[in-house]
């Protein structure tokens, strides 16, 4: 079973971002192949590696019935499911990329979600490296997508209302009985100082505070020139504080 890692928290907090900076730290430390899995219905993960995706987990057929009689002969359900997301995988250099997507038609997510949840359980074995990153909320957290992670990265801003979000989070994760190796927080984009009442929250929250990272322009040109993030030079200072934090998470 691979080292997995779950990113998480509020919306806009910089899940994404720091989920493929991630991604590229463990890419240069050695650790491929790495499954790169976009849990988020509203999918961009892609951009910031700046790849194309086709097929989406969500454009996986419902209706299972329908296709049971094209089915190839003696290949089970969960067999098909695992070759169609073998085939919506995008492969890059070093990692493979798997997009949840939406669901086709008016349908709920319910099967895309047991769709991930199932072949994910079989895929974790063939990667040593799995880094999730998760849409804004906790929704993804009450449909137990994973419920077996070895870190969970909580990333918050420094307004209180991602604090806040935060500290949902982690309460959400004991009431689920989720398993996770270890839980941190990790701010994001901090500029002039971390105020005193987020600090404060920080140090009650019950989880140990990873790092932080600083708010860089050279980021906000990245994205508004639609660069992929990926991209950003070794002394970003963004680059250069999540190497550190991921020095931390010994990953
Ligand atoms: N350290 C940073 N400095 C400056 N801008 C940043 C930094 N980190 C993230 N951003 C910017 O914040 C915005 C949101 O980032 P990102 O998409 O990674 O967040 P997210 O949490 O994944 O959002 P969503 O909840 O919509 O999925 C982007 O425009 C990104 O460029
Ligand atoms: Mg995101």
């Amino acid at each position: 079973m691979g080292k997995l890692i779950a990113v998480t928290g509020k919306g806009g907090v910089g899940k994404t971002t720091i989920s493929a900076l991630l991604v590229q730290y463990m890419l240069q430390k050695g650790s491929s192949p790495i499954l790169v899995v976009d849990a988020d219905p509203n999918s961009n993960l892609n951009e910031v590696f700046g790849l194309q995706v086709g097929e989406t987990i969500g454009s996986i057929r419902e209706d299972m019935s329908a296709i049971s009689g094209t089915l190839p002969a003696g290949m089970a359900k969960h067999e098909y499911l695992q070759m169609k997301v073998q085939e919506c995988m995008v492969e890059a250099k070093g990692f493979d990329l798997v997009v949840m997507g939406r669901p086709e038609g008016p349908g709920c997510y319910c099967f895309t979600n047991n769709v991930l949840r199932d072949v994910l359980k079989i895929l974790a074995k063939q990667y040593p490296r799995i880094v999730i990153d998760n849409e804004a909320g906790m929704e993804h957290m009450s449909r137990r997508i994973t419920t077996t992670m070895d870190h969970l990265l909580i990333v918050s801003d420094t307004s209180l209302r991602s604090m806040l979000a935060a500290e949902r989070i982690v309460e959400l994760v004991k009431e689920l009985k989720l398993t996770v190796g270890s839980m941190y927080l990790l701010l994001n984009r901090v500029h002039n100082g971390i105020p005193a009442e987020v600090k404060k929250r920080a140090d009650a929250i019950g989880i140990p505070l990873i790092g932080a990272i600083p708010e860089e322009n050279m980021v906000h040109d990245f994205d508004g020139n639609g660069r992929p993030l990926v991209e950003l030079p070794d002394d970003s200072s963004t680059v250069r504080a999540l190497k550190e934090i991921a020095d931390r998470l010994n990953i």
